[in-house]
Parts: structure tokens; sequence; C-alpha cells
């Protein structure tokens, strides 16, 4: 990968990056789709983060088909796959961990703690391994974009971060390489997270701006399914992801399986 990056860079070509723990989806696509409009050279990194996880979260389970991942890769025409092993990332001695402040105090950085310091040390890794210009991250997860553009500024870095749409089924549910841990049973349940984002869309759209009416009917419409447990459903602002604010943000748990959905109550629901 460093080979390949630094003749690139000596050519002088643009470098996209779209980082991913791999079990590829469309939404995974999108972002190379826009990279690839934006840059002459895409790479792509596979990894399923150990330190990102919690110790009572996926990280076993987490789904992981290399197969399935490398033919959406070349069918995408992507021109590198970056695939460091977990000893590779973090060799025993490793003793580094990068700590983005404030941003990380709410919502998935209360929720997961130690989370985000996972994130943001392997991004500056596959940064500092790739030399992208430019890296790609999905709107689907908008605190963990909004800490990377922390990150990237903060130290310099020197990468431009794109934030892309989330790509949603057509019924609305947002995709994400965990929806296949769901049961049909908890697929539909699931779909209350993005009717209560589109209901709640609807009513910002009829001119309702009481925050805390807003946070009720993200709740009421999440309460009518019993399988679907919130752990937030909150209004906040979309750069500090502090309350008040119109960026509706829901994390639940469907079953035993975390989902988290969010979208901005000033921009009309897709579908
Ligand atoms: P992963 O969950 O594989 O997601 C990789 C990228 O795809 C993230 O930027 C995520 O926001 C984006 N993405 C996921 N679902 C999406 C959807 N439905 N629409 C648009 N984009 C979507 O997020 C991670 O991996 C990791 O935390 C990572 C950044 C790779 C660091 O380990």
């Amino acid at each position: 990968m460093l080979t390949a990056s630094r003749r690139w860079r000596r050519d002088g070509k643009s470098i996209g990056l779209v980082p991913t723990m791999g079990a590829l989806h469309a939404g995974h696509l999108s972002l190379v789709e826009r990279a690839r409009l934006e840059n002459e050279l895409v790479v792509v990194s596979v990894f399923v983060n150990p330190i990102q996880f919690g110790p009572n979260e996926d990280l076993e389970r987490y789904p992981r088909d290399w197969n399935h991942d490398f033919k959406m890769l070349e069918a995408a025409e992507v021109d590198a796959v970056y695939r460091p092993s977990v000893m590779a990332m973090y060799p025993p001695e490793a003793s580094t961990r990068v700590r983005v402040g404030g941003l990380t105090d709410t919502l998935e950085g209360a929720a997961r703690p130690g989370h985000f310091e996972g994130v943001a040390t392997v991004v500056t890794k596959l940064f500092a391994a790739v030399e992208p210009d430019r890296a790609y991250f999905g709107q689907k997860d908008a605190q963990q974009a909004a800490v990377v553009n922390r990150l990237s500024r903060d130290l310099d870095l020197g990468v431009e971060i794109r934030v892309v749409p989330t790509v949603r089924e057509p019924d609305g549910l947002a995709l994400s390489s965990r929806n296949v841990y769901l049961s049909a049973e908890e697929r539909h349940a699931a779909l209350a997270i993005s009717a209560a984002l589109r209901e709640a869309a609807g009513a910002y759209a009829s001119g309702e701006r009481d925050q805390a009416r807003l946070r009720a009917r993200l709740a009421a419409r999440l309460a009518l399914e019993p399988l679907v447990k919130p752990e937030y459903a909150e209004l906040v602002d979309p750069a500090t992801f502090r309350k008040p604010g119109t960026l509706a943000v829901i994390a639940a748990k469907v079953g035993k399986t975390r989902l988290i959905d969010n979208h901005d109550l000033e921009k009309p629901f897709p579908g």
C-alpha cells in the first residue's frame, strides 16, 4: 500500500480513500462512486478495527466475507484495496491512541466509551498509510464523520473529509452491515427508526419547531414497536452534536442488534 500510494503521489495523481470494515453494501459503494468522481485513483480499506468495539459488542460476530467484498470492489473498479491484518495495525508494542475532545462526549461517544478513540486512531493510521487527498464518510454515521473532520483539521493531516448522503432501502431502512443480524420480524420492527425520522421531518416541514414536541414524536413512533428499544432519540446541533438542534439522531436496539440513524429536519426525508 505504502509503495503504491507513494508512487501515485510522485506521479501527481489525486487519491480518494474510502475506509470500511467490509461486509460491503450499496451505502459503501456510493462513497466509492463519489470518490471516483473527485479523484484519479480510488483506494478502499477493508479492516474490522478491533479497538473501536467495546468488550460487550459484536467484534467476534461482525460479518466478514472477503469473497463478497472482493467481487463488489472489482465490479466498482477501485484502483487498490488496503486490507491490513490486526497484527500489522496493532503489534503488541503499539501504545498510541488518538482522542478527539468535545464532539465525542455525547450520543455515540457517551453510549460507546472508547469507540471514537478507536475510530480516530485507525483513521489516522489509514491516512498515514494511504496519504489520500480526500476521504469519504457516510452521513449515516454523522457523528463519526464530524469527529474525523475535526481530527484531520486538528492534526493538520491535510485530508479533505467528504460526507455522502445515507443510502436507504426503498422502505426507508438505512443500509448497514449489521442489518444481516436482523430476523424478518426484527427487520420489520427496525422500520420504526426511519419512520420516526420521516414523521419528525414532516412535522418540521409543517412548521413544528418545539424541540420537546419533535422529540416526543420520535419517541412515540419508536414506542409503536415493542421490539425496538431506543437508547437515545434526540435533536442536536449538526455541528456540535449537542442539544438543541435540527439533526434528529436515533440509536436503538432491535433484538440484540444496535442500529443508528439520523436525519437533518431542515431537509425533506427521501422517498
Ligand atoms: P463501516 O461501518 O464499514 O462504514 C464505512 C463507511 O460507510 C462509513 O463512513 C459509513 O458512514 C458509511 N456508510 C455505512 N452505511 C451507509 C449508508 N447506508 N449510506 C451511506 N454511507 C454509509 O464506519 C466504519 O465502517 C468504521 O468506523 C471506519 C470508518 C471504517 C473506521 O474503522
